[in-house]
């Protein structure tokens, strides 16, 4: 038996062919556009997904055994809104999970509606990326498209529909609408109320390895697979990348360093912090987790090298690297504005305390550790409430440098585990589908069969007191950089109105 992951990104869709043993067979990838029409936003063409997502099925399954292919799942960039009209077009771009433009919409929920009353309705409150403040944003903005609304869905859902017909989704992606009561698993009335939308709009709720429907005959026909091929739900990306890691089950920990960067606890329990600091979600597994999210991670470092340094060459770039602990150059990761725990969709990157002496190796370290850092603010959160986790897993490309890893162990002061793939979203899709098709009992079960630990980076106690103190330096710089942008000395581009 074959079981394909989709792993829908934001800078590519990654396919993987996987057999029921858990071996991958192959692995293809192709890269769509990220289009940024104002800034502060993030948009992509639902129909470039779908169309390089075709592509690459094909050449996946190229000199494969076609007729072996039981089951597709997904694991898909979350928050994402995709608005469909009567006769199933796309009506607009897709806002994406990194989008800022809702500052108005989220104030609003957040504080208008109120905190506390989104947090009894959802498990969570307003942040600028979730699904909801789009809907009102097009509300408000986009009157005329808003109106010819049939169907919303998030964009892994979007391939779900056009490769199987049918409309769904599942709960861990649906969590990050802000429009599922995460806690009983249903679509919110109240929240429906607010956005000014019906359920009859909305997809039908699946768990993620529930089979939600099967091939549609025309795709079936021009992929060369059976129609009886199941279309599996799948999973928002990080909960899928937390099944590819093994992170299922109570306290488990995942870290994902894509073009976001997420921080994952896994839970068998539903719970909520008392500030809602860290996202409250479904789990894939069927049960729950909590997460911290910053939007910007391994693309920080993609934007200092391909952007600035103008070089693909990562690994020469980090080979020069010596001195961990002892850089006096600050990263401030805020490229697109921050989630957790900031909350704040204005806020923009900044190096800090450069001097003559200041080295191109010192502003690349600087890079790697305001990512890490950035994900430290978000485990600081998920310690002040009581987890606390000892080691984590790993996954994305950023998993891939050595380096990386390293500084993430002692930043963190975890041991960080290196899986046999880091592959986790797409691998956590092909998961999720030999779960589907019945290879495995439950997620659990095939996630403790599949996913092997190669290796352990540990954290080193000598730089752990070192970068405790840059760490220190790190969350100071924040509130200061924040004050400066409120004297309008800093104001990010594209945000005046919303700042006078
Ligand atoms: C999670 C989030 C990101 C995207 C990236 O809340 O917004 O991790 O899912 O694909």
């Amino acid at each position: 038996m074959l079981f394909i992951g989709i792993d829908l990104g934001t800078s590519a869709v990654k396919l993987l062919l996987m057999d029921e043993t858990g071996k991958i067979l192959k692995i293809v990838s192709r890269e769509y556009p990220l289009y940024f029409p104002h800034p502060g936003w993030s948009e992509q063409n639902p129909e470039d997904w779908f169309e390089k997502t075709m592509e690459g099925l094909k050449e996946l399954l190229s000199g494969q055994d076609r007729s072996r292919v039981r089951g597709i799942s997904f694991g898909g960039q979350m928050h994402g809104l995709v608005v469909l009209d009567e006769q199933d077009r796309v009506i607009r771009p897709a806002i994406l999970w990194n989008d800022g433009r809702t500052g108005k919409e989220t104030d609003y929920l957040n504080n208008v509606i109120g905190k506390k009353i989104l947090s009894r309705y959802t498990a969570n409150i307003a942040f600028a990326g979730f699904t909801a403040p789009k809907i009102l944003w097009m509300k408000e903005n986009e009157p005329e498209q808003f109106r010819q609304i049939r169907k919303i869905m998030l964009p892994k859902d979007y391939l779900a529909y056009r490769l199987s017909g049918t409309f769904c989704t599942d709960y861990s992606d649906a969590s990050g609408t802000l429009l599922l009561d995460v806690e009983h698993r249903c679509w919110s009335r109240e929240m429906m109320e607010i956005c000014g939308i019906t359920q009859d709009q909305l997809p039908e709720l699946f768990e993620s390895w529930e089979p939600a429907g099967t091939l549609r005959k025309e795709a079936a026909e021009e992929l060369g697979l059976s129609p009886e091929v199941k279309v599996i739900a799948g999973a928002g990306d990080n909960a899928a990348a937390a099944v590819g890691t093994g992170t299922v089950g109570p306290g488990g920990c995942n870290i994902s360093l894509g073009t976001s960067g997420t921080l994952f606890i896994s839970s068998d329990t539903f719970r909520v912090d008392e500030n809602n600091g860290l996202h409250s979600f479904a789990h894939a597994d069927g049960n729950y987790h909590l997460m911290g999210c910053m939007l910007s991670a391994a693309s920080c470092n993609r934007w200092w090298m391909e952007e600035i340094l103008r070089t693909k060459d990562y690994g020469r770039e980090q080979k020069e690297i010596t001195g961990l602990g002892e850089n006096r150059v600050f990263w401030l990761p805020y490229l697109m504005g921050e989630r957790s725990p900031h909350n704040d969709p204005d806020i923009r990157a900044a190096f800090i305390g450069m001097s003559m002496d200041t080295t191109r190796e010192d502003m690349t370290l600087a890079v790697l550790e305001g990512v890490a850092f950035g994900l430290r603010d978000s485990l600081e959160v998920a310690r002040s409430i009581g987890a606390a986790p000892e080691r984590t897993e790993i996954c994305g490309g950023g998993a891939r440098s050595p380096l990386w890893r390293k500084i993430i162990a002692s930043v963190m002061d975890l041991k960080v585990d290196l899986i046999e793939s880091e592959e986790g979203p797409g691998y956590g899709a092909a998961i999720l589908a030999a779960v589907g098709c019945g290879a495995y009992g439950s997620v659990k079960e095939a996630a403790e069969k599949l996913v092997k630990v190669t290796g352990t980076e540990e954290p080193d106690p000598a730089l752990v007191k070192k970068y405790e103190e840059k760490y220190r330096k790190f969350r100071a710089f924040y509130p200061a950089l924040k004050n400066l942008q409120k004297t309008e000395l800093l104001t990010a581009p594209g945000r005046e109105s919303r700042l006078q």
